[in-house]
Parts: structure tokens; C-alpha cells; sequence
């Protein structure tokens, strides 16, 4: 296996460290950031999203609380939570976490946080600062894939990427960042054609499809560098065969738990890429240590001259 792991884990802590300094600065103002976790229904995966979270901030020593409306709730029930949200002061960072149930319109739901108070990055009007290249809060996976390129000296510019989705949360960000670091970008999606071909002549891969497993060796140009966006849970037997062949360990705890998590590659690219994200373990640690991130900022950028006026220490666009 000749890649590089690009361990998401080290440079969490890496960036982890580097906020505790930031927040120990902003304490010594009075400011203590708080996040607020909007968590609609039961869906398991979105519980433990948040619940890695909130204890992200504990860790950290932020302040953060959790809101629990049932599945039920209806669109104006859920904008009457986030406006309150909105109005408290110890509250500088909001997040919702997807998805929402289906009665529940999503959009108008995101549009209705206060952009300043948009840790998600998803409002409009961010989207918007990051479009016109005036980035403030930036979607967290992307941008900590930034984090991933900056801190593993991995080269942006005039690097061919190729960008395998195009949701608002992941894709286009994606996109927009590394066309901002000077990389030649092309965006996939379902509709592509010759998709094998356009992946091959990428220097840089950044698989965000949510498809288990796509991405094969023969798709990746020897020496590439390849992230790993996708989380999937798989429990058939034949495709954990498949995933785990030159992998024992993991074929042994798959046949323990009856389960495994993957990503979008599958992991013999391992044997082809120059560099590579693992799941779990790579880009997932720097979804939330951005979220982190996003709130300290969010709480400098509102509560303005209490705080100094420093650009934060982890920038979300490479410098
Ligand atoms: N669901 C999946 N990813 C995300 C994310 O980054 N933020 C929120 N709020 N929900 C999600």
C-alpha cells in the first residue's frame, strides 16, 4: 500500500489546539462562544452527529445547547425555535442538523438563521461572501478538506480537481474553495459521462457522492490525492468481502459487528493514490473541528469590539 494517510485525527487535534488559544483570548474578554444544536426527530445517524458535537464543545469549552423538537413539528413551529435562537445573545453559532422530516420546509428553514449566526455556512447570504471570494462562515466539510490540503502541504495551484457531487453542503463549496486556491476544478455528478476518464486525469479527487465504495484503483491516476467525503454504512457480507479483501482486520471486525463504515473509495485505491483520506478518520474529525472553528469566529465577527479583532487562527481558505 504506497499512499500517504492523511490522518483527520492529528490534525483535528492539531487544530484543536490551536482554538484553545483562541478561546483562552476570548475569555480573558468575557466571551465564552455558544453553539445551539437544533436536533428534529430521532434519526439515529443525526443523533450521533450531534451528540460528537456537543462534545466537541465541552472538550473545548464552549458553550453549547441542544434544542429537541419532536418529528412532528411543523415549518412555522421550527421557525419560531430558530428565531428564538436568533435572539439569544449567549448564542453565536446555530446549527440544524439534516435532515429534516419531509413536512418540514428545509429552505425556509436555513434561510430563517441569522447569517452571522451561521456556523453551517448554508445560508444564502454566506454562500453568497464565498461565491464573490469574500469567504466569512464556510460550510465545515469543505472547508476542513481545505485544512487537509493546507497542513499536509499538499499543492492547489494549477493541480487538476476533480469534485464527485454537487450538493450545496459539500460539492459546490468544495468547487468554489479550491477554484480559489488556483486549482483547475471539474464538478461530476450523476449525469456525467466518461466519468472514469475525467476522474484519471485528476491530480486531486475529492469524493463526496455518497455512493459506498465508487471510486476504484483503475479510476485514479497513480500518485493522486484522494479525500474521502463519504460515510456509508455497509452490512452485506459480499460487499465486505469485496471492501476488506487485502484488509483483514477490518473483515474481521466486520464479521464481529455485522457492520462497517466506508466511504466513496474504495480502499485498495490505497495501493494507487499518492495520498488519501481514510474512513472513518479522515475527513470527518475536521467536519467538526471546523464547526468549532465557525463558532469562535461567528462569536468574534458579532460581538465585535469585546473581542479582538484578529482573524481567527484557522483560516477557512488556504493562504
Ligand atoms: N447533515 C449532514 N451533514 C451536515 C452538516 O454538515 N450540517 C448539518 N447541519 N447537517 C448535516
Amino acid at each position: 500500500m504506497a499512499a500517504r494517510i492523511l490522518d483527520g485525527n492529528a490534525i483535528r487535534d492539531e487544530i484543536y489546539g490551536e482554538l484553545a488559544g483562541e478561546i483562552a483570548s476570548l475569555a480573558a474578554a468575557g466571551i465564552r462562544p455558544g453553539l445551539a444544536a437544533v436536533l428534529v426527530g430521532d434519526n439515529p445517524a443525526s443523533r450521533v452527529y450531534v451528540k460528537s458535537k456537543i462534545a466537541a464543545c465541552e472538550k473545548l469549552g464552549l458553550a453549547s445547547i441542544q434544542v429537541t423538537p419532536p418529528a412532528t413539528i411543523s415549518t412555522a413551529e421550527l421557525l419560531a425555535v430558530v428565531q428564538d435562537l436568533n435572539r439569544r445573545d449567549d448564542v453565536d453559532g446555530i446549527l440544524v442538523q439534516l435532515p429534516l422530516p419531509p413536512q418540514v420546509d428545509a429552505k425556509k428553514i436555513l434561510d430563517a438563521v441569522d447569517p452571522a449566526k451561521d456556523v453551517d455556512g448554508f445560508h444564502p447570504i454566506n454562500v453568497g461572501h464565498l461565491v464573490a471570494g469574500r469567504p466569512t462562515l464556510v460550510a465545515c466539510t469543505p472547508s476542513g478538506v481545505m485544512e487537509i490540503f493546507r497542513r499536509s502541504a499538499i499543492l492547489l495551484e494549477g493541480a487538476n480537481a476533480v469534485v464527485l457531487g454537487r450538493s450545496d453542503i459539500v460539492g459546490k463549496p468544495m468547487a468554489l474553495l479550491l477554484m480559489h486556491a488556483n486549482a483547475t476544478v471539474t464538478i461530476c455528478h450523476s449525469k456525467t459521462r466518461n466519468l472514469p476518464e475525467v476522474i484519471r486525469r485528476a491530480d486531486i479527487v475529492v469524493a463526496a457522492l455518497g455512493r459506498a465504495g465508487m471510486v476504484t484503483p483503475e479510476f485514479v491516476r497513480p500518485g493522486a490525492t484522494v479525500i474521502d467525503v463519504g460515510i456509508n454504512r455497509i452490512s452485506d457480507p459480499a460487499q465486505a468481502e469485496n471492501f476488506f479483501a487485502h484488509f483483514p482486520e477490518r473483515l474481521a471486525a466486520f464479521r464481529e459487528k455485522g457492520t462497517a463504515l466506508v466511504g466513496d473509495v474504495h480502499p485498495d485505491v490505497a495501493g494507487v493514490a499518492g495520498a488519501i483520506t481514510p474512513v472513518p478518520g479522515g475527513v470527518g474529525p475536521l467536519t467538526i473541528a471546523m464547526l468549532m472553528s465557525n463558532t469562535i469566529k461567528a462569536a468574534r465577527l458579532r460581538r465585535g469590539s469585546r473581542a479582538s479583532a484578529s482573524v481567527p487562527a484557522v483560516a477557512a481558505v488556504p493562504r
